[in-house]
């Protein structure tokens, strides 16, 4: 039996032996293994005196990196390998990395916008949101939030207001009108995050509705992908076409791949039911087509004599089910997807694909470019190692190493950053928890509000404690932030935070103990938030991030009612809050 019909059969819901065994065999020890196979290669990389700031790796067999320039607007890949040295930063916050990183970083900045419209590639969320995101939630350095808002800006100069799609590219010589390809589902992140962040808010709608046509438009009855769409300028479909797949009717895996990670990516954002149901569609296509090994065909209608596995797929794919799994409420259809995406990672971690014991410097091994077809003959990069498919496997086990454990995780959107804890907790409350924020600085609220307030804004939160982009924990009072002791906070340690919260004279104090330190009163009976719905009991806590989810993490979190006198106040040094928040 292989792990494929032990998925299946958790699938069929039986409650039979196949359920007490996982269906997978990947682990925390594992994820290490290749994290550290994945830190050998990229210090390798990084540290080779060959390979210029400005030059970026695409795809190797077992020898060096076929470099792009930075300058090469139409390449789509040269965010891949900065995201990986930020991902590594991310591990054990190790200087080198942040360094290198930071280097290839700033160096893509000059694509940040042209002034020729043909010049502008819909390509600017591959390259931006790798780099310069990861690069501003791991550093929270203004400069790199301005550069996105910048490529944002010039990637919606490609959206098409009559057709509602990103039009992806000028370079086809007149053969495509207003083409709309599948990749482009990944770069609607920068559009989605950007208007989120201080950039147009008509970008979510621009994003939402290229993924809207992508569903309706790219998607077969039975879930499988066309590559293109080619659309007229009024918006009337003129053809379906592949670029880089078998046929014009065929599947091509990696595209379905994107489409798998970007409707679950524009959930995220949006939380909009069709396009989780997209998402699903487009899943359950691909699960019940991979071969057993979880590698997909480079094509998935491909003929037998052109069988070559494509391992950046089944990486795209295992990073986005972890996540899909998060959004899906049936829980055995979550754990088909989560068991999926471990299986597929078993199989990417195995010799077989893992470049642990080989001298080149790539970290996956078998990956294709392009395979022969009509439009590309000879193809491209066929079974090598590719910089997006080391990118995305380097995410999958860094977010399975995030995911992986217990305790509530902050995320960017109301209302699902909230939690209930029921209706009792009315008069004097105690409340304890611990919190780690996982990345510095960052702007992340853990708020209160009563079990009847549809919580949609900070102003719903009558009670809010908050890590500050400052760097120092503060809380609300009334109409500001406020502290009474300054009490930094840095990535990785856990703070424990006690609230003593009095729902009828609507005041709260809050107390921070940092690791190994002693507690901090840092708010005595503040008021709580003036413009907030009337508060009388502790139904919600919402526990928010300002700029990107999983900006820190709460354990433990209990509430109860107060048994014993509240400790001694003895206020500290006062100071004055820092940049506030709405
Ligand atoms: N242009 C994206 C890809 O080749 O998958």
């Amino acid at each position: 039996m292989n792990r494929k019909m032990i998925v299946n059969g958790l699938l069929a819901g039986c409650l039979c032996v196949f359920a007490a065994a996982p269906a997978w065999a990947f682990d925390n020890a594992t994820a290490d293994r290749v994290l550290q196979t994945a830190q050998q290669k990229l210090r390798a990389t990084s540290s080779d005196p060959t390979i210029p700031t400005n030059q970026y790796p695409k795809a190797t067999t077992n020898g060096p990196w076929r470099l792009v320039p930075n300058t090469a607007n139409f390449d789509w890949v040269q965010g891949f390998f900065p995201g990986q040295l930020w991902l590594m930063y991310e591990q054990g916050r190790d200087p080198y990395w942040r360094t290198k990183a930071d280097a290839w970083t700033r160096n893509l900045e000059i694509q940040k916008s042209n002034t020729d419209l043909r010049q502008i590639t819909h390509d600017l969320g591959f390259k931006f949101m790798t780099s310069f995101g990861q690069a501003y939630r791991l550093t929270g350095d203004d400069y790199y939030r301005q550069v996105m808002l910048t490529a944002a800006t010039s990637l919606a100069r490609r959206y098409n207001p009559t057709v509602g799609v990103i039009d992806c590219c000028d370079w086809n010589d007149g053969t495509w009108h207003v083409p709309m390809v599948v990749d482009t589902m990944m770069n609607l992140e920068l559009l989605f995050w950007g208007a989120r962040n201080g950039g147009n808010a008509a970008w979510n709608d621009m994003a939402l509705s290229h993924a809207r046509k992508t569903a309706s438009d790219m998607v077969r009855a039975d879930g499988g992908t066309f590559h293109v769409v080619d659309y007229s300028t009024s918006g009337a479909i003129l053809s379906r076409k592949t670029y880089q797949g078998y046929s014009d009717s065929s599947t091509w895996a990696r595209g379905h791949a994107w489409a798998i990670y970007g409707f679950t990516m524009a959930y995220r954002y949006t939380r909009d039911p069709g396009m989780l149901q997209a998402a699903q569609k487009v899943t359950d296509y691909y699960l019940a087509r991979v071969p057993a090994d979880y590698i997909p065909n480079w094509d998935f209608n491909a003929p037998p004599d052109q069988q070559q596995k494509d391992s950046s797929a089944a990486a795209i794919v295992a990073s986005a089910l972890q996540e899909l799994s998060r959004y899906v409420t049936d829980p055995t259809v979550a754990q088909r997807y989560r068991n999926a995406a471990l299986a597929t990672l078993d199989t990417l971690a195995s010799p077989a694909y893992l470049g642990s014991a080989t001298t080149g410097p790539g970290i996956l091994l078998h990956g294709v470019a392009f395979y022969r077809n009509a439009i590309n003959p000879r193809g491209e990069d066929i079974d090598k190692s590719l910089i997006y498919g080391d990118y995305y496997l380097v995410e999958a086990v860094s977010r399975f190493k995030l995911w992986n454990q217990d305790g509530w995780l902050s995320t960017l959107g109301f209302p699902e950053s909230v939690r209930s804890l029921g209706t009792g907790n009315t008069g004097v409350r105690i409340v304890e928890f611990d919190v780690t924020p996982l990345s510095y600085p960052i702007d992340g609220v853990i708020g209160y509000a009563d079990t009847s307030t549809n919580v949609t804004a900070y102003s719903s939160l009558a009670m809010a404690i908050r890590m500050n982009p400052s760097g120092s924990f503060d809380v609300r009072r009334g109409a500001a932030y406020a502290a009474l002791a300054n009490v930094p906070y840095q990535a990785n340690a856990t703070y424990h935070v006690r609230m003593r919260t009095d729902l009828n004279a609507k005041t709260y104090s809050v107390w921070v103990r940092p690791p190994g330190g002693t507690e901090v009163l840092i708010a005595d009976r503040f008021a709580f938030r003036s413009d907030a719905p009337a508060t009388d009991d502790l139904g919600k806590v919402s526990l928010k991030s300002g700029h990107f989810d999983n900006e820190f993490r709460v354990r433990n979190h209990t509430v109860r009612a107060e048994t014993t006198a509240a400790p001694s106040t003895r206020l500290r040094t006062g100071r004055s809050a820092p940049a506030q928040r709405p």
